[in-house]
């Protein structure tokens, strides 16, 4: 756990890439173990979340490689091939990893327990506890929170109305309607980001999607298949930001994922008035990835809410960042979802946007922002969440004064290197 001092900065330039999706590469890293045949993945994130689901796998019994230019290689065990872990699965920090994983372990013929840090074990489960005990596995837990004791067998399919648009819940039933018989439905409020159904259709198993949810016809098998995972467009956004803000910037993110569940980052930055352009996308097995260039522009107040928000889920720390530097009033509401993320996101960003001196309001289920106000350097708690912490690097840099992100190491959750590379760009 390490503080990080962030001084202002003049202006960002230049050409670089991100780490590969973490949604992605834990989606790459499951599928391929449940796939018969050995399968490869390149770009696979590097970050400690993905770090987590690699280490479930593989005491379950997977076998999974480094080999030469980062290409991982996963000796899948087919859906059956698991073997009964070795102590606890230990989730880390990831809600994806104990969410996804456990929609696999449900349908194991033995027990998995899975936990994971202060923070995982904070956070609501019942949102995957209640839909796989309705297809037939058995979990105890306390409260609904992790640690899970998932008694796995034999499960039916199920039709299954999702009360929150999330994906994690979503691909936790999908990937659980894979071993029972019949079509396993989930429908969502509105969209979330549907990169599972996406990666199972190139592993050969059909997954039915559209605007209101997906499907799967179990029993289903899937096939290995290489994956090559496009850029983080969740961790390019705090550069798209910085990039929007600072004087005289100009960058280029290589290879970006543009899924449209994921775009909402770039709806809203350009209906802020941000001047990011992407080249033509080019889709492989499913995901299309192009480069986006940012430019400095005058931003202006927008209004964020509805089925925008599971679009944005990710990037609302930096869009707020944003608003407190565009001209009006910003309005994010709808998004009481934040309170149950890696920390009360809500509650950490108006905190620290006050310290640093911004215009912003609490709300229940969102924020007020009026701008634009100058920032000044303050102490900030990164309340050991990667994405509060890399969102108040970029308020830091178009601050008066330095910044200091507490235990601003975390960012290694999503994105070992982020501040190698914000120093690599920046120029005072
Ligand atoms: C994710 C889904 C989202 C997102 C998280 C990653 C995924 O969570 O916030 O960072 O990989 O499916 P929810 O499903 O809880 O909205």
């Amino acid at each position: 756990m390490s503080d990080i001092l962030v001084k202002p900065a003049r202006t960002v330039q230049g050409t670089f890439s991100v780490p590969g999706d973490k949604s992605i590469s834990h989606r790459a890293l499951i599928l391929s173990a449940m796939a018969e045949g050995k399968s490869k993945i390149t770009g696979l994130s590097d970050a400690r979340d993905v770090a987590s689901t690699r280490r479930c796998l593989e005491n379950l019994g997977v076998k999974i490689s480094s080999l030469k230019g980062g290409i991982v290689a996963v000796a899948g065990k087919g859906k059956y091939g698991f073997r009964a872990a070795k102590g606890p699965l230990d989730a880390g920090n990831s809600g994806s990893t104990i969410r996804l994983l456990s929609g696999v372990v449900a349908a194991q013929p033995f027990t998995t327990t899975i936990t994971g840090d202060e923070s995982l074990c904070r956070r609501p489960m019942r949102r995957i506890i209640e839909p796989l005990e309705r297809m037939g596995a058995h979990i105890e837990s306390s409260a609904y929170k992790a640690p899970l004791v998932i008694r796995g067998g034999a499960l039916r399919s199920i039709d299954y109305a999702s009360t929150i648009a999330s994906a994690q819940v979503k691909s936790c039933i999908l990937l659980a309607g894979l071993y029972a018989n019949g079509t396993t439905r989930v429908t969502e409020p509105s969209p979330s980001r549907d990169h599972t159904e996406r990666m199972l259709e190139a592993f050969g198993v059909k997954a039915h999607f559209s605007q209101s949810g997906a499907g799967v016809q179990g029993p289903a098998t899937l096939q290995a298949c290489d994956i090559d995972v496009p850029g983080d467009l969740s961790s390019a956004s705090f550069f798209l930001v910085a990039a929007s803000l600072l004087a005289d910037s100009e960058i280029t993110i290589e290879q970006v994922s543009v899924n449209p569940t994921r775009m909402g980052i770039y709806d809203a930055l350009s209906a802020m008035g941000a001047m990011i352009q992407t080249s033509p996308a080019v889709t492989f097995q499913g995901e299309p990835r192009a480069d986006l260039s940012v430019r400095s522009a005058r931003l202006h107040s927008a209004a964020l809410g509805g089925s925008m928000i599971p679009r944005i889920i990710d990037e609302i720390p930096v869009l707020a960042v944003a608003a407190t530097q565009a001209q009006g009033t910003t309005v994010i509401r709808d998004a009481g979802e934040l309170r149950l993320k890696e920390s009360d996101r809500l509650t950490a960003i108006c905190r620290n946007l006050q310290a640093m001196g911004a215009n912003v309001r609490e709300t229940k289920d969102g924020m007020i922002i009026t701008g634009p106000t100058p920032l000044h350097g303050a102490e900030i708690e990164s309340y050991d969440d990667h994405r509060i912490a890399m969102a108040f690097a970029i308020a830091g840099l178009i601050a008066t004064g330095e910044t200091l992100i507490k235990n601003g190491s975390c960012t290694e959750i999503s994105f070992p290197g982020f501040f190698d590379l914000l120093d690599r760009i920046r120029h005072d």
